[in-house]
Order: C-alpha cells, then sequence, then structure tokens
C-alpha cells in the first residue's frame, strides 16, 4: 500500500527517538522512501550516521548550512512528500506546531508545507495530561494534523500513563490509514464515539457504559477507502484509530461545539452514546456529604442533540447516519427516530443485556433508510463497520 510513496520523517528529541530507527525499516521495507529531518535534541538520541544509513537517504539536520539550501531548499523539501510524520512528537515541536514557529528546520519545514502531516505523540505523561499540550493537541487537530497514539504504559522516566509513543507498527498502519487509496479519497467524513462525561463536580460525573469499538471501527474502516476522517470521540475506553484526526471532548456540549468546528463534511456518521442530560447544578467543589445525610439533588438539563442539530442544520453533509441503541420494539423505534432526528439512514441494535452487544464484540444491526429495512447477519462490529463504509462510499460517488 505504501510503494511508491514519499515519507518526510521528522524526528525530535526524545527518548523515543530510538523507535524511528525501527520505523525507518518498516517503511523502508514496504517500499515507500523516508526523507530524514532531526532536530538538535533528537541528534542527542540517534546519530545522523545511523539514521542516514537505515533509510538509505541523506539526513538533514538543524545544523544545516547553506549548502543544503543550494541542493533543496526547505520549502520544496517539505512538499516533496506525501506525508510529513513526526515521531516523536513532543511536547516542545507540538508547541512549535501549534504556534507556528518557525525557529529550527523542523519547525520551519511544518510551517512551510502543504502536505498532510501525521504525529506521534511522545512525552511523560505529566506533560502530555498538561493543560497546554492538550491545548495544543486540540489546536493542532483543528488544523487537520493526523495522529498515531500516544499509548498507555510504563514509560522510560519510571511513571505510568498516557504518553508513551505508538509502536512502529501501529505507526505504519497510521501512515497507510493517512495515504490509503480508495472510493472516498477527497472525501470528509466526520465520525462521533464514545461516551461523554457530564460533570456533576470536579472528581464525579454522570456517564454510560459505551466502550466506543463501534465507531473505532467505523473511522478505521472509513479512513482504510481513503475518507480524510475527522473522529471526535469521548473518553472512550477503547484506543482511537491512528491516521485520522481526533478530536478528544468530554461532555455532549463540547462535542457539538467540535462537531459544528469540523463541518462541512461530506458524511456524518454519529456512533457517539451522548447523555440525554447534564447537571444544570454542577459544582466546581468536590460536594460534602452533609451533617444530617441528605443527599443532594441534581437538577438536570437537557443536552443538544447534536445528530438532530446537523442533521436539519446548515452546512448539511449529503449524508448523515444516526444509531438507536433499544432493548424493545427496536426497528418502530429506530425508524421513528430517523424520521424525528432528520438523518438519511439509523443502524438499529437491540441492546437487551442478555443480547451482549453493548461492550461485547459481535453485533446485530438493522440499517433503516428511507427505502426499507435491512437486518445484516449476526458479526463483528468491524464487519459492521466495513460495510457501513463500503455503502457510505457508494451513496457518495
Ligand atoms: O435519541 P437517541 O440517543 O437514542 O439517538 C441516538 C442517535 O442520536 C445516535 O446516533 C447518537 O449518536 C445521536 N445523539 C446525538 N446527540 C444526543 C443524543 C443522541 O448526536 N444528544
Amino acid at each position: 500500500m505504501l510503494a511508491g510513496k514519499r515519507i518526510l520523517l521528522i524526528i525530535g528529541g526524545g527518548i523515543a527517538a530510538y523507535k524511528a530507527l525501527d520505523l525507518i525499516r518498516r517503511i523502508k521495507e514496504r517500499c515507500a522512501s523516508v526523507t530524514p529531518v532531526l532536530t538538535r535534541a533528537g541528534t542527542e538520541f540517534v546519530t545522523p550516521l545511523s539514521v542516514a544509513a537505515l533509510a538509505g537517504a541523506r539526513v538533514y539536520t538543524d545544523l544545516f548550512d547553506l549548502t543544503d539550501e543550494a541542493e533543496m531548499g526547505h520549502i520544496q523539501l517539505s512538499r516533496s512528500a506525501d506525508l510529513i510524520v513526526v515521531a516523536p512528537a513532543t511536547a516542545d515541536l507540538m508547541a512549535k506546531m501549534a504556534q507556528g514557529r518557525a525557529d529550527d528546520l523542523a519547525s520551519t519545514l511544518l510551517l512551510a508545507t502543504d502536505t498532510r502531516v501525521l504525529i506521534a505523540p511522545a512525552m511523560n505523561v505529566r506533560m502530555w495530561t498538561h493543560p497546554a499540550t492538550q491545548r495544543n493537541l486540540a489546536t493542532l487537530a483543528g488544523d487537520g494534523v493526523l495522529t498515531a497514539g500516544p499509548g498507555t504504559g510504563d514509560m522510560a522516566c519510571g511513571e505510568f500513563g498516557p504518553g508513551r509513543m505508538a509502536e512502529p507498527p501501529e505507526i505504519v498502519a497510521a501512515i497507510e490509514a493517512a495515504l490509503a487509496e480508495g472510493p472516498l479519497r477527497g472525501k470528509h467524513v466526520l465520525v462521533t464515539s464514545g461516551p461523554t462525561h457530564e460533570p456533576i463536580d470536579p472528581v464525579r460525573y454522570i456517564a454510560n457504559r459505551s466502550s466506543g469499538a463501534q465507531g473505532t471501527a467505523i473511522a478505521r474502516a472509513l479512513a482504510a477507502l481513503g475518507a480524510r476522517v475527522s473522529f471526535i470521540t469521548g473518553p472512550a475506553s477503547v484506543p482511537p484509530p491512528g491516521g485520522v484526526t481526533v478530536i478528544p471532548v468530554q461532555t455532549a456540549q463540547e462535542m457539538l461545539a467540535a462537531v459544528t468546528a469540523a463541518l462541512p463534511a461530506d458524511a456524518a456518521v454519529f456512533a457517539a452514546a451522548v447523555a440525554d442530560w447534564r447537571v444544570r447544578n454542577a459544582s466546581d467543589r468536590k460536594m460534602k456529604k452533609t451533617a444530617t445525610g441528605a443527599p443532594p439533588g441534581l437538577h438536570l438539563a437537557e443536552n443538544p442533540d447534536i445528530l438532530a442539530t446537523v442533521a436539519q442544520g446548515k452546512p448539511r453533509p449529503q449524508l448523515v447516519v444516526g444509531f438507536a441503541a433499544e432493548t424493545d420494539d427496536v426497528i418502530a423505534h429506530a425508524a421513528q427516530k430517523r424520521a424525528r432526528k432528520g438523518c438519511d439512514w439509523i443502524i438499529a441494535n437491540d441492546v437487551r443485556p442478555e443480547t451482549g452487544i453493548m461492550g461485547g464484540t459481535d453485533t446485530v444491526v438493522t440499517l433503516i433508510t428511507a427505502t426499507g429495512t435491512e437486518t445484516w447477519p449476526r458479526m463483528t462490529k468491524d464487519a459492521v463497520a466495513r460495510r457501513l463504509a463500503d455503502m457510505i462510499s457508494r451513496a457518495l460517488t
């Protein structure tokens, strides 16, 4: 899939830089070329010699001189690739990208490019969860930057948590998804996924059991057909797909804002399990038990219906797909929901606990359109995702 593709690989200065060597090998195995760029800090972790040897190409470093400019200007360098991959993308590189700074070769290339950029973040857990990094990540997602990882696990610094760079095979899969040639090439598809968390106070929230598995599988299947995917996800328990633009949110209101900001889109799939209500009297301090033991009253307010807002708003995607998780009269309720919300298709599933669908790998769904209903045989959520992505591509092309 990657044969003949040109990857410009920017290697940032973090301990995960050693994995970039394996990444180069894996990209080369797929008959794609790698033009490596090492940041000044990157040269502290891997040597230009080993990078050049594995890439079979000269290495551009921040210590470049005017001969490099004469051979290949930085503008040309930044635009001659099919994809720019930043691995590891350190907190500092992400901050520079978000601010549009151009004070070294790597940041200048990233600012000068008109090529898509995929980052594989890697940093200490506290640096990753710091509001500044999360703000930068949101800015980069708004700019359409694609991500791979980070994963959660043991870190070189001895801590545990999110911030570990994705493993090279995952980054390769994300590169393949980003460069996939398929019927949805040139189409923008928006996918919502996962639960939402509606705060009660700073430590408590209202949530639901959605794992995000179905939405994640759909985003992956759409990307595999060449779509540019904006993946707007609540706090899911499965990791997001690689090679798509991931926009993490917590609440329904944040999800609506992120969806609106990501429009226009050619199609939108609403797989998120959005909380119907939020706590109107949420406290900014942790609620305490009272001396009398009387429990606090939660006042709920209705959340916006994101699917209905998009299906009935402007700019409306050509195709709007919703989900309906029901426990009784599944098809009748879902058909009413399709009409009420104004979406084109609705995918109904029976989520009574005895079906094992909620949180399971298999599912039985019924697709309801304006012209009829079709129940698909029991299959995995991945298979549902691929079948739906195929149908979306036929509807859009
Ligand atoms: O009304 P109900 O929650 O059953 O509708 C399910 C469909 O509507 C799903 O596609 C879900 O993602 C979407 N939805 C939404 N915003 C809400 C509630 C549901 O987008 N506030």
